[in-house]
């Protein structure tokens, strides 16, 4: 993880179960060579014992206000200026609140409110918790303070029950924070993202679609917008929110779709199709709700327009990404796809291993031949593969 070489990072523990879990997040920060010192809440000493953290880091753990470890008496606002991001992981419902009303009554709070440098938190919490009024006011104001919110993820909690709330995993943030990290290959591109399945209707209730999550693609674009790009995300149907900073246009069908793509391709450097676009749509799609008759029913099925080999086709085309979903012999398919597409590059995934599965891995297809990208998170793949494009397009610039 080079982006985060030598980078100085306060990361603030608050009193949670979570906090558990930013002890591995520490090790993975100092592993990646990240210069990490850790800055603990009261409560949050009630679950994990500072000491935990100072073996990790390697540096002392600061949790009091009033205490003057700091050589100047002044801990509560020299240690967040001197760094490059801070992380709160996990931020429970009590600091999210105080941050987003400005509350300094603790080292952590004062050291958010003195800071200069960018604030990331890490939501940890029971899912009712989350989803109370009070709570999304509160992260609503972080948001609009450009806090940058890192989940939460939903799932089994610590108190049972099943819901959004649980603390994104230590790699993941991990992921994150080397993100906000990455050189900005792509400043002042515009780059074009497709995502998601895209849904062809038969009737007003039913639809024929492509199971897709829509992760890889929204990873894609959070990655170009980190690396510098405006990027503008065509999405089909998904529950995944959109990414921060990113212009997302919500589209149902392939032709809406392909009409979307069109209108937002003036100035476009680089149009990366990851969506899994129906190849068919129903010859017909009724109005009303077709009646079930117990006779066989016939559907007449047309041929949706290849979105992606139209744009590559075009003669002021962009640098065009393909993705190619195959069950067996990838390099294969994956190159024949490439050259029947004409682009430049595509990325191959094993259907196995890719369907809403937080983890991939890829197989980059190009000029140059083949580069594999081993099994990662969808986020960590996204950026590498944001490196190789920057540098391809890069290298076709000075052609
Ligand atoms: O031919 P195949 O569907 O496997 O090609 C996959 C690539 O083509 C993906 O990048 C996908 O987003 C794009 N595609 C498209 N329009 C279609 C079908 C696929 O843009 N109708």
């Amino acid at each position: 993880m080079p982006h985060l070489q030598a980078k100085r990072i306060l990361l603030g523990v608050t009193g949670g179960v979570a906090a558990y879990k930013a002890a591995e997040l520490t090790r993975l920060l100092v592993k990646a060579g990240a210069d990490v010192r850790v800055v603990m809440t009261e409560a949050a000493t009630q679950f994990v014992t500072p000491l935990t953290f100072q073996a990790l880091s390697g540096k002392p753990v600061l949790t009091n206000l009033w205490a003057s470890d700091a050589d100047n008496g002044m801990a509560h606002i020299d240690y967040s200026r001197d760094v490059d991001a801070l992380l709160i992981a996990p931020a429970s419902a009590d600091f999210i609140a105080k941050l987003a009303h400005g509350v300094a009554d603790d080292l952590l709070s004062t050291l958010c409110l003195a800071r200069t440098c960018p604030l990331f938190v890490a939501p940890a919490m029971n899912r009712q918790m989350w989803d109370n009024p009070a709570t999304r006011r509160s992260v609503a104001l972080l948001r609009s303070d450009e806090v940058m919110l890192l989940g939460p993820a939903s799932g089994a909690q610590a108190c049972g029950e099943i819901g959004p709330g649980r603390m994104l995993e230590p790699a993941e943030l991990l992921a994150q924070m080397t993100l906000n990290f990455q050189p900005k290959s792509l400043a002042g591109k515009r780059v074009l993202v497709t995502a998601g399945p895209t849904l062809e209707a038969l009737d007003p209730v039913r639809a024929l679609t492509n199971l897709s999550s829509g992760k890889m693609g929204y990873a894609v674009a959070q990655a170009a917008q980190a690396a510098g790009a405006e990027v503008v995300l065509v999405s089909g149907p998904t529950c995944l929110p959109t990414p921060a900073n990113v212009q997302r246009v919500a589209v149902r069908s392939a032709a809406e779709m392909a009409v979307a793509v069109n209108a937002a391709l003036p100035g476009v450097a680089i149009f990366i199709s990851v969506a899994a676009v129906a190849d068919y749509r129903p010859a017909q799609a009724s109005e009303q709700k077709l009646k079930k008759t117990g006779a066989p029913l016939t559907l007449t099925l047309l041929p949706n327009p290849d979105i992606l080999a139209d744009v590559a086709s075009r003669p002021d085309a962009p640098f065009c990404v393909g993705f190619a979903a195959e069950s067996e012999n990838l390099l294969a398919h994956g190159e024949a796809k490439r050259q029947r597409k004409r682009l430049p590059l595509i990325v191959v995934n094993r259907v196995q291993d890719a369907l809403g599965s937080d983890d991939n891995e890829l197989l980059l297809l190009d000029d140059a031949g083949s580069h594999a990208l081993p099994r990662a998170d969808k986020l960590t793949l996204a950026r590498q593969l944001i490196d190789h494009i920057a540098n391809l397009y890069s290298l076709k610039k000075q052609e």
